[in-house]
C-alpha cells in the first residue's frame, strides 16, 4: 500500500515548531486505508488511536477510535477492504467504501477545519486555524462514553435496534426500536421535577454523576462495582449489541483487557427483543440462549438464534385447525404502550380459550403473578418471551395444528418443580445437539 500524500506537511512542520504539543495533528488530505492495519492516527501519549480493525461481519473493517489498540470507543462505521477514512481538503472527515461511496461524513466542510487530532482523553477533534474545536467525537458519541466524557440530554447511544438516552426529566432509559423502554432509572422525584438540561459523566472513580444547574455538585446515580479502586483504572460506559448497558474497566490506564463491572439489566433475558420476534430466551447455566416456542417454528437464521423464529405454516393458511401451544413457566414480554397488545382480567383457561377463538389474537399470557391479568397480542405485535422455572406465567401461542412441542418441554406439564427441573436438564442434555449457544 502506497503512503498517502501529505500536501500540508510543510505548514504542519512550521506549526509544530511553534506548538510542540500538536505532535499528533493530522493534516488535511490524510488518509487511512482499511487494509492498512498498521496505519493509525495516535493520541500524544498513544493511549488512543484511530485505525481500521476487522469488524464482526466478515471482510469488513471498522474505522474507530480504539483504546489500547483494540477496544473501540467511537466509530465512523464499517467498510470493505478497499475502503478508507479521509480528512478531505475541504475539511470533512469521510469514511469511503470500495465503490467510492461516502458511508459517513462529519459534515464540517466550510467550517475552516485545518487539522484533526486525537486527544489523550480519547476525543477525536477537528480544529480550525485558531485551534478551536469545531467538531468532536465526544459530541457525537456512537455506542460508548469514556470516563469524563459529557453526555447530555438529547444525545443518544445506539447499538443495533437498541438505544440509550438521558431524558430531560433525568431518567436514564434503554429503548428497543425507538419505542419500547425496557429499563429506566430516575433520580428521586424531589429532584427530577426541576431539571433543566441534565448531563452525566462517568467519573474516573467509577461513579456516574448527573449534573444540572439545579443539582449542586451533581447527583450520584450509578456505582461501578469496583468504584474507588485503582488509581490507574480506565473506565467506559458502553451500550453493547445485546442491548445491555455496561460499565467496563481496564486495570491499567493504557492497556487492556477490559472487564464489565456493572450492567443495567441484571437478567439478560429481560432485554426486550433479545431473542428476536417469536424467540424465547432461557438460560443454560448462566448463559442466555434463544429457543423457538415449538417445532411449529424454524429459526430465521440457524447461525444466529437472536434473529428470532418464523412459522412453518402461516395462520392465514390454516383455516380450521388453529391450535394453542401451551408454554409453562413462560412470559411473553408485554409492553403496555404497544397498541397491539391488550390486557384483560381473565383466568388462565379463558385467557387461552378467548385467544383461540379470536380472529385477531396471535398469543396470550396468563400472568399468574397475582394481578389476574391476561395479555393478548394482536397482529403487528412483537412476540418475545422469557422461560424459566422461576417465571409463574403461562403463555399460549396460536399455531397451525398439530402442536409440535419442543422436546425439552415434553413431560414438564403438571410435574412438581423439582422433577420439572430434572426433566428439563435430561431432555436438554439429550437434545444438546439441537441447541446453538450464543457464546
Ligand atoms: C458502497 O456503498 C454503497 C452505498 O451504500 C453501496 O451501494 C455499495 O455496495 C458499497 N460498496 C461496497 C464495495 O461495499
Ligand atoms: C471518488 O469520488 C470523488 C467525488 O465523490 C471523485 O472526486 C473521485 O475522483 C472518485 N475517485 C475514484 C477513484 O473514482
Ligand atoms: C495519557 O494521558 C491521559 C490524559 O492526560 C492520562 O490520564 C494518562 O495517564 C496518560 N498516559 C500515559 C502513558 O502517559
Ligand atoms: C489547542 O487545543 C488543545 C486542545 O484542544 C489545547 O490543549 C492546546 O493548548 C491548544 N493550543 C493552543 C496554541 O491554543
Ligand atoms: C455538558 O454539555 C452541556 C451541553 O453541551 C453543557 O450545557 C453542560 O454544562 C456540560 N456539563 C458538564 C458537567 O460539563
Ligand atoms: C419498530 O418501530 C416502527 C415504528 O417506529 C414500527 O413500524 C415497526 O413495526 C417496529 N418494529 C417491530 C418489529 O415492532
Ligand atoms: C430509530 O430512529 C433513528 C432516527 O430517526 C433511525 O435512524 C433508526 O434507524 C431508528 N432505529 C430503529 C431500530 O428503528
Ligand atoms: C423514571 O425512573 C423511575 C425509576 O427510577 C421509574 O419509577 C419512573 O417510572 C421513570 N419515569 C419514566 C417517565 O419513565
Ligand atoms: C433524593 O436523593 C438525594 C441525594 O441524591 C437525597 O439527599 C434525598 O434524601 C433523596 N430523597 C428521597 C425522597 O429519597
Ligand atoms: C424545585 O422547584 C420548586 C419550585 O420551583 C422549589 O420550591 C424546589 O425547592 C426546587 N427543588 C430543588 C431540589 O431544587
Ligand atoms: C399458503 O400456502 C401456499 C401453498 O401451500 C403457499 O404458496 C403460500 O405462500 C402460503 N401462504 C402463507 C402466507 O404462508
Ligand atoms: C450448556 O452449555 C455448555 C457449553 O457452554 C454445554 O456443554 C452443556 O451441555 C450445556 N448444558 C446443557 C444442560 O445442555
Amino acid at each position: 500500500m502506497a503512503e498517502p500524500p501529505y500536501p500540508m506537511l510543510l505548514p504542519l512542520l512550521l506549526l509544530l515548531l511553534h506548538f510542540p504539543f500538536l505532535t499528533s495533528a493530522v493534516p488535511l488530505g490524510s488518509v487511512l486505508y482499511a487494509s492498512g492495519s498498521d496505519q493509525s492516527w495516535s493520541s500524544p501519549n498513544s493511549t488512543f488511536a484511530v485505525s481500521f480493525l476487522p469488524s464482526s461481519s466478515p471482510n469488513t473493517f471498522l474505522a474507530a477510535v480504539y483504546f489500547a489498540g483494540t477496544v473501540p470507543i467511537w466509530s465512523a462505521g464499517s467498510v470493505d477492504s478497499q475502503g478508507s477514512l479521509r480528512l478531505s481538503s475541504s475539511g470533512s472527515l469521510q469514511l469511503i467504501n470500495g465503490s467510492n461511496n461516502t458511508v459517513w461524513d462529519s459534515g464540517t466542510d466550510a467550517l475552516g477545519v485545518v487539522s484533526a487530532a486525537i486527544e489523550d482523553s480519547g476525543s477525536l477533534v477537528l480544529l480550525n486555524n485558531r485551534n478551536k474545536t469545531v467538531w468532536s467525537s465526544f459530541d457525537h458519541p456512537t455506542d460508548t462514553i469514556v470516563q469524563s466524557q459529557n453526555f447530555s440530554a438529547g444525545k443518544i447511544l445506539r447499538s443495533g435496534s437498541y438505544s440509550f438516552q438521558l431524558e430531560r426529566r433525568g431518567n436514564l432509559t434503554l429503548t428497543w426500536n425507538n419505542s419500547t423502554v425496557y429499563w429506566s432509572q430516575g433520580l428521586n422525584s424531589s429532584f427530577s421535577s426541576n431539571l433543566s438540561s441534565p448531563s452525566l459523566a462517568l467519573q474516573t472513580n467509577g461513579v456516574v454523576l448527573m449534573f444540572d444547574s439545579t443539582l449542586t455538585g451533581g447527583a450520584e446515580t450509578i456505582y461501578s462495582d469496583d468504584y474507588g479502586e485503582g488509581s490507574n483504572t480506565f473506565r467506559f460506559l458502553k451500550l453493547d449489541d445485546d442491548g445491555n448497558l455496561r460499565i467496563y474497566s481496564s486495570a491499567s490506564r493504557n492497556t487492556g483487557p477490559v472487564s464489565p463491572h456493572w450492567s443495567a439489566v441484571a437478567d439478560q433475558c429481560l432485554v426486550y427483543g433479545y431473542c428476536g420476534n417469536f424467540g424465547i430466551c432461557s438460560y443454560n447455566d448462566t448463559k442466555p440462549i434463544c429457543l423457538c416456542p415449538s417445532r411449529n417454528f424454524d429459526p430465521v437464521d440457524v447461525n444466529d438464534r437472536r434473529k428470532g423464529c418464523k412459522r412453518k405454516v402461516e395462520l392465514s393458511n390454516c383455516s380450521s385447525n388453529a391450535a394453542m401451544l401451551d408454554l409453562d413457566h413462560t412470559r411473553l414480554i408485554t409492553d403496555p404502550n404497544d397498541p397491539n397488545s391488550q390486557s384483560f382480567f381473565a383466568g388462565s383457561s379463558p385467557c387461552r380459550g378467548n385467544c383461540l377463538v379470536s380472529g385477531v389474537c396471535l398469543a396470550s399470557v396468563s400472568m399468574s403473578d397475582g394481578s389476574g391479568n391476561c395479555w393478548q397480542k394482536q397482529p403487528g405485535s412483537f412476540i418475545t418471551g422469557y422461560q424459566s422455572s422461576s417465571v409463574p406465567s403461562t403463555s399460549y401461542v396460536k399455531v397451525c395444528g398439530p402442536v409440535l412441542l419442543n422436546e425439552p418441554l415434553v413431560g414438564s406439564k403438571g410435574d412438581g418443580n423439582n422433577s420439572k427441573v430434572h426433566l428439563w436438564i435430561v431432555a436438554v442434555a439429550v437434545l444438546a445437539g439441537f441447541l446453538v449457544w450464543l457464546w
